[in-house]
Formats: structure tokens, C-alpha cells, sequence
């Protein structure tokens, strides 16, 4: 299939088939994933495939009992990775890139200038930012995996609205979850991923046109004429 094509396909889906998900098709997901790109390659994320009842139903409990969670054949759970930009880290990214031809500079300038400028360093733009950027680099994953899944016949909706680390008030089953889940401190799990063989059609969702959301060269003057 082609790229365009199964933009085009995209649906979020919430209704599944009770039919197992190959192992394959879950791997070409989380490659996709793998293949994100991210802020100076920081790669801030962790995938976690999850199909054990246990788990699924604490997941519904967490999402304010969106049933559909615990319907899926699998969950990936996409966790935002909070120590990955640390400057050590941040640093042992961008010194890859380096390594890898695609940066020219040297460990000095790395040291001095883009961990001590809060334009290429986001740990030096503190907490709200850090946590703003994780969930930039998770959209763009999720973004290329939702596009893989459709191309392996399968459907996906992206689930946000979950109790979590962000949430105001911290709940005692996402502790018990994120201990049974052996999350780190510092990982976070900031979306789900349902995954299944799809047992509906729905129609496309409505979008904004394009020339409300598209300009050229100043906005409000429409792309297309
Ligand atoms: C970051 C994010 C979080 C979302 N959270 C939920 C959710 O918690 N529950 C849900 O049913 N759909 C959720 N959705 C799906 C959206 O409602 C859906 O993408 C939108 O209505 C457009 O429909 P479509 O994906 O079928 O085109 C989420 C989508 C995104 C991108």
C-alpha cells in the first residue's frame, strides 16, 4: 500500500475482531515506530506491547472506563522516557549523531554551546517544556505507527485520555500499574494504542478544509486558488 493510500484509509478504530494480531504485524508497528524521527535523534520513548487481561482492564479503569481499551487484541503503551533528555544523554545522542556524519561539530561545542543554549537544549528550558517535547517526539512515533498499522490491515485508535503522571491528581492504580508494568520513575506512559483487526467501516472523520488550516506566503491567503 501506498503511503498516500493508507493516509487516506486512516480511521480511528474501536471496534474489533476476536481474532489474534501476528506477532509480524506488531513488529513492523513498533519499527515504524523505531524510525520516528526526534528532537537532536533524543529518541525519548519506550513501546510496550501489552495483551494480558489484568493489565487491559486496569487500562479501561484509567481511561474513565473507555471499554473499547480492554477490547483491543493489544495495547501498545507508548511511554515518554523524561531522563532521555538529561544533558549526559542529550549528549550521548547528539555525539551519535556526530559519529554518523550528519553533525559537524565537536565535543566542546556540544559541552558549551547546544547544552547550555535552551534553544537546542530543552533540559535547560525546564519541566513544562520537557515534558511539552515528549509528547512532540511520541506524536511523530505514533503518527508513523497509526500509518504502518493501517498497511497491515489492522486498526488503531490513539487513547490520551488516561490517568497518568500528568494527571492532576496521581491515582493509586496508575502506582500499582506503573509498578506491575516495572515502569522507571522517570518513564512515563502517555498514550495507548489499540490495536486489532478491524470489525467496522467507518466513514471518514470530519477534517477542517484546507484552506481554513493552509496558506501560502501569508496567512489566510488560500494554497490553492
Ligand atoms: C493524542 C490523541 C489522543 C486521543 N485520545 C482518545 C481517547 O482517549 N479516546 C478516544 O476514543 N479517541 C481518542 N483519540 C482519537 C480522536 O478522537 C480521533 O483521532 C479524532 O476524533 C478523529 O477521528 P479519526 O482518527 O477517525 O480520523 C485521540 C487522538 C489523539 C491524536
Amino acid at each position: 500500500m501506498e503511503a498516500t493510500e493508507a493516509i487516506a484509509k486512516w480511521r480511528s478504530i474501536r471496534k474489533f475482531k476476536d481474532e489474534k494480531v501476528p506477532d509480524e504485524k506488531i513488529l513492523k508497528i513498533l519499527e515504524a515506530g523505531r524510525r520516528a524521527p526526534s528532537w537532536e535523534n533524543v529518541q525519548p520513548w519506550h513501546f510496550l506491547v501489552i495483551e494480558d487481561r489484568e493489565t487491559k482492564d486496569k487500562l479501561v479503569k484509567l481511561s474513565k472506563g473507555q471499554k473499547f481499551v480492554g477490547a483491543a487484541p493489544v495495547v501498545i503503551g507508548v511511554c515518554g522516557d523524561i531522563s532521555a533528555w538529561d544533558k549526559p544523554k542529550n549528549k550521548e545522542a547528539l555525539m551519535e549523531l556526530v559519529e554518523a556524519g550528519v553533525m559537524k561539530v565537536n565535543e566542546a561545542i556540544i559541552d558549551k554551546v547546544m547544552l547550555e543554549d535552551p534553544l537546542f537544549c530543552v533540559a535547560e528550558n525546564g519541566p513544562a517544556m520537557i515534558l511539552a517535547r515528549t509528547f512532540e517526539q511520541l506524536g511523530i512515533a505514533y503518527g508513523f505507527m497509526g500509518i504502518e498499522a493501517v498497511n497491515q490491515g489492522l486498526g488503531m485508535t490513539i487513547v490520551g485520555a488516561f490517568n497518568n503522571d500528568t494527571a492532576k491528581k496521581k491515582s493509586d492504580l496508575y502506582a500499582e500499574l506503573k509498578s506491575d508494568l516495572g515502569l522507571p520513575e522517570d518513564v512515563y506512559l502517555l498514550a495507548l494504542l489499540t490495536i486489532g483487526v478491524p470489525d467496522h467501516e467507518p466513514k471518514a472523520r470530519p477534517r477542517k478544509p484546507l484552506d481554513k488550516i493552509a496558506s501560502r506566503g501569508k496567512y489566510g491567503r488560500p494554497f490553492s486558488v
